[in-house]
């Protein structure tokens, strides 16, 4: 096991001696998280092969889910992408420094493992002081999954990185809590018409609106497994963001929902089960469980998807046996909200009427 560094660092204005000193580990092959204004992300250089490896081992990911590889400005994306259509450069004015990763054909420079043998890479410039300021000083782009151990949740503070990756990676700079809480939107530039393959960060109506034609790809807003060899991104295929307890989501209008939460309440408690409800602002005295949580208002998707990370790890380590979630309106963040719930639930979808 190896000595795990923690170094506290400013958001706005990170300190230069624990950017370099981060950036060292980096330059010498080494691993390093960071925070992003998604979640905080696990640092390799993508061009060195074997950090690339070394990433995949710390978070026991399967070598065939590619991370995305960060950069801090755009000529970085000319040497690693093919070809960038323009519909690319509107986005990257548009959004870039922000929540949108972009997937395109990659250049052949682009190390195999990278890119988990496929023949595109994903992208992002992230917006986030502390990241950029890591990406320029180890002047490489940087591969960088959730540092999360895979299958978990992402993380959202330190403290989450701490407790799935210590003495694993070699440091985690510290810079408090993530802002937007989901990852960001992945969305495929190299089909025609582009196509979200995960929603996040970026709200696809802003998509729409910068693009005019853009599609969601089936997967993102399945309500059930969709079979797999329909997956479009390896994200797709793997199990993700499922906290250690069982998940029940339970979808429909607000009074049915409230109905049914408190119903399946009462039958796990019966059954000797720890209960956790996860309820928003608006529906939360309504219930009574071993743990009750609100993701926040229902009128504020924004800060329910900040929240609903941490929240999940929270009922693990109150070591909750099933967690009955309220779903949220499918729009704006709600979109990605919606989409980790559901895979979190393993679609075990509970239709409220
Ligand atoms: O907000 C985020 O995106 C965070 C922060 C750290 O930037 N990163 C993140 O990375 O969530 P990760 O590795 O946990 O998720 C990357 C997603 C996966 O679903 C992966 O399958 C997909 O992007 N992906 C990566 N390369 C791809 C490619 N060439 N084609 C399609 N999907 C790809
Ligand atoms: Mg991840």
């Amino acid at each position: 096991m190896k000595k795990t560094l923690l170094l506290k660092v400013d958001p706005l204005r990170p300190e230069p001696e624990k950017v370099q000193a981060a950036a060292a580990f980096i330059k010498k092959g080494g691993l390093v998280a960071f925070p992003t204004e998604t979640v905080y992300g696990l640092g390799a250089d993508a061009l060195n092969p074997k950090a690339v490896l070394a990433l995949f081992e710390a978070k026991k990911r399967p070598l065939d889910n590619p991370p995305i590889v960060h950069v801090a400005n755009t000529n970085d994306v000319h040497k690693l992408a093919g070809q960038v259509p323009k519909e690319a450069e509107l986005l990257m004015k548009t959004f870039w420094p922000g929540p949108l990763t972009l997937v395109f054909k990659h250049a052949d420079a682009v190390p195999k493992v990278t890119v988990a043998g496929l023949d595109t890479i994903a992208i992002r410039m992230p917006q986030h002081n502390v990241a950029l300021a890591l990406i320029n000083e180890s002047s490489c782009p940087i591969a960088a999954p959730s540092a999360n151990l895979a299958g978990k949740p992402s993380p959202t503070s330190a403290q989450h990185v701490f407790d799935d990756l210590n003495g694993r990676i070699d440091a985690v700079l510290d810079a408090g809590a993530t802002c937007i809480g989901v990852e960001s939107t992945v969305l495929d530039m190299s089909v025609n018409p582009p196509m979200v393959l995960r929603p996040g960060g970026t709200p696809f109506e802003a998509l729409k609106k910068a693009l005019g034609d853009v599609r969601l790809h089936p997967f993102v807003v399945a309500e059930e497994e969709v079979p797999l060899a329909k997956a479009r991104s390896p994200g797709m295929r793997h199990k993700h963001y499922a906290p250690n307890a069982r998940v029940f989501l339970v979808e429909g209008a607000v009074p049915a929902v409230v109905a049914k939460v408190k119903e399946l309440t009462e039958a796990y408690r019966l059954k000797q089960c720890k209960v956790g409800v996860l309820a928003t602002d608006e529906t939360m005295a309504a219930y009574s469980a071993n743990a009750v949580k609100s993701l926040g208002s229902r009128f504020n998707l924004a800060a329910v998807a900040q929240n609903l990370f941490r929240l999940l790890r929270e009922f693990d380590s109150e070591g909750v046996d099933v967690i009955i979630a309220e779903g949220v309106p499918a729009e704006g963040l709600g979109l990605a909200v919606m989409n980790r719930l559901r895979k979190a639930s393993a679609y075990n979808i509970v239709r409220a009427e």
